[in-house]
């Protein structure tokens, strides 16, 4: 509900596998709803409405930005589309959640954020391992670290997988690559001095977009991070997502098993802390509601998006021309 009681409207974009995920969490959430279901494909859109629930289901996105009944849209289609559309529902007045990466190059992202500003809108973009209790809990242990250690390693990507096409995806370090540096820049709790990267087309041999990264970033704060991003294999041990921090004062902590465990070393003890579930999707739905319904801006705003995908773009640059980058903001 808003503060006049109101009950949120909200229209899903991209009906596939995470929209329809975004739309199970929004189901469990008093205050909000979904109205309104649009793809390019008639099949997806009608089939999230027999599911969720709502008013209609359209080809037409522009049907949605036009309903004045819509709070806000939730944008969970393919890269090349966030930008355009995020644009547009911030034209038309729509708050909006949108799918990782908020584009593929900084100029669209800066685009988003001007139109954003000028607009007014809310704009939350979807990096939900921020949600995770783990993840929150390790910054509040070790709020200074000294280096920070991110991973996320997956199986090799297929090639007809449209998340491998450079334009609609970008590949394994550029569609995923924003979340891992998302969280590195978080717990360092400062913003990226320089970095340097070492990678390529190693899964992929041939192909445009790089596919394994290896980078060392140094923060404003004295941080320093690495970050592993690729497709070479899912590793049992640590699980596709991995985090750890050094403090300068002898604690650590090493974040594993997709999130759920955390062991903490204070300097004298061990502990191992453990969620049961992954909690990130419904915990990001809930802040993105809360806030709209506070009329506040929510935890993640347009600049967090800008943020990882500028540490992303500097790996690549760094990757291809072998030389160290410097952030400037
Ligand atoms: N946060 C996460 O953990 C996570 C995990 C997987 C995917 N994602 C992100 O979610 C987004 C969607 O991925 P997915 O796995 O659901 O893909 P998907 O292929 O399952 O679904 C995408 C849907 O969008 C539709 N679509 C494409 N372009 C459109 C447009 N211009 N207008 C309307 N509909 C359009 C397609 O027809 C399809 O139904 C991507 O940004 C992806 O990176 C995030």
């Amino acid at each position: 509900m808003t503060q006049n009681n109101k009950e949120l409207k909200l229209a899903l974009i991209g009906c596939g596998s995470l929209g329809r995920v975004h739309a199970e969490c929004v189901s469990k959430i008093e205050g909000a709803v979904f109205s309104a279901y649009v793809d390019i494909n008639q099949e997806a859109a009608d089939k999230a409405l027999a599911d969720f629930g709502g008013d209609y289901a359209t080809t037409d996105a522009r049907k949605v930005f036009d309903d004045p009944k819509i709070d806000a849209v939730y944008i969970c289609t393919l890269h090349d589309s966030h930008a355009p559309l995020a644009i547009e529902a911030a034209n038309a007045g729509k708050h909006i959640f949108v799918e990782k990466p908020l584009a593929l190059n900084i100029e669209a992202c800066e685009e988003v954020a001007a139109t954003v500003e000028k607009t007014g809108v809310v704009l939350m973009p979807a990096f939900k391992m921020r949600y995770y209790p783990l993840i929150k809990k390790a910054r509040e242990f070790i709020p200074n670290p000294s280096i920070i250690v991110g991973q996320m390693m997956d199986n090799r990507w297929g090639d007809d997988k449209w998340a491998q096409d450079p334009i609609l995806g970008g590949a394994n370090v550029h569609s995923q690559g924003c979340h891992t540096t998302d969280i590195i820049r978080y717990l360092s709790g400062s913003e990226p001095e320089s970095l340097w990267a070492a990678g390529g087309m190693m899964t992929h041999p041939g192909h445009e977009c790089i596919d394994q990264c290896v980078a060392s970033i140094k923060f404003k704060s004295g941080c320093v991070g690495s970050w592993v991003q690729g497709d070479s294999s899912c590793p049992p041990f640590t699980s596709k997502f991995f985090f750890q921090l050094y403090g300068a004062d002898g604690k650590s902590v090493q974040l594993y098993d997709r999130l759920k465990k955390a062991t903490f070393f204070d300097g004298e003890k061990t502990w191992t802390e453990v969620r049961e579930d992954e909690e990130g999707f419904q915990l990001e739905n809930e802040e993105f509601i809360k806030a709209l319904s506070e009329g506040r801006q929510p935890e993640l705003i347009v600049d967090d998006g800008i943020q990882a995908t500028r540490i992303v773009l500097a790996a690549d640059k760094a990757i291809r021309s072998g030389d160290v980058q410097h952030f400037s903001t």
